[in-house]
């Protein structure tokens, strides 16, 4: 486990390949006094990711990481990461798939957020799936990364109730809103145990 000492914050990464809601909301958490993390550099596979733009804003140390070779990506992640001292890693909307042997070298340091009731609706496209099997409720999930996909101890989830006229849109929407607060207070529970 990783551990925050007395007033140094706990260096960490953000990795995300799209809009970086939950990036622009997680960078907010850091800058509170009470936050134990600091946010050293965010990093994307994906050239078009908006969420580039909260670094831009927030100024905070930004990295594009094309993936035409997951290994060679991951050797200059991995680069990234110790030039920085980085100590946890908070996957926010990234759309890779981690290799097991990176998993291993940050056991237990690897953090991801996912918009549904896990153990359910692990994958790709939930509020669809969900909304198809006529569900009541979903919900997020802030888990730790291990080497099987949405499937790590589970830190904290939230559950939200779905309306009959919800459209797989209009639920990830809500989620989102949920999503924002619920991955900061499962930081705040891993470093207060
Ligand atoms: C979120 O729903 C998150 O749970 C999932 O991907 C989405 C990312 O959204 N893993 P954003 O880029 O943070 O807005």
């Amino acid at each position: 486990m990783v551990q925050s000492t007395g007033t140094n914050k706990i260096k960490t990464a953000i990795f995300f390949s799209g809009n970086g809601s939950n990036l622009k909301s997680l960078i907010k958490f850091s800058y509170k006094k009470k936050s134990p993390i600091s946010i050293e550099i965010i990093i994307s596979n994906n050239p078009k990711a908006k969420g580039f733009r909260y670094g831009k804003i927030f100024k905070i140390k930004n990295k594009l990481i094309r993936y035409n070779n997951k290994y060679l990506a991951e050797k200059k992640i991995i680069s990234e990461l110790k030039k920085h001292n980085i100590k946890l890693i908070c996957l926010a909307g990234f759309m890779k798939i981690i290799s097991k042997n990176f998993i291993k070298r940050f056991k237990g340091k690897i953090l991801n957020i996912h918009p549904s009731l896990l153990p359910k609706y692990k994958g790709l496209k939930t509020h669809k799936r969900v909304i198809e099997n006529n569900e009541k409720f979903s919900g997020c999930t802030v888990h730790f990364v291990n080497s099987h996909l949405d499937s790590g101890k589970i830190i904290l989830q939230k559950k939200v109730k779905i309306n009959v006229k919800d459209t797989p849109k209009k639920l990830a929407k809500k989620i989102l809103i949920q999503e924002h607060k619920l991955y900061p207070r499962a930081i705040m529970k891993i470093f207060s145990l």
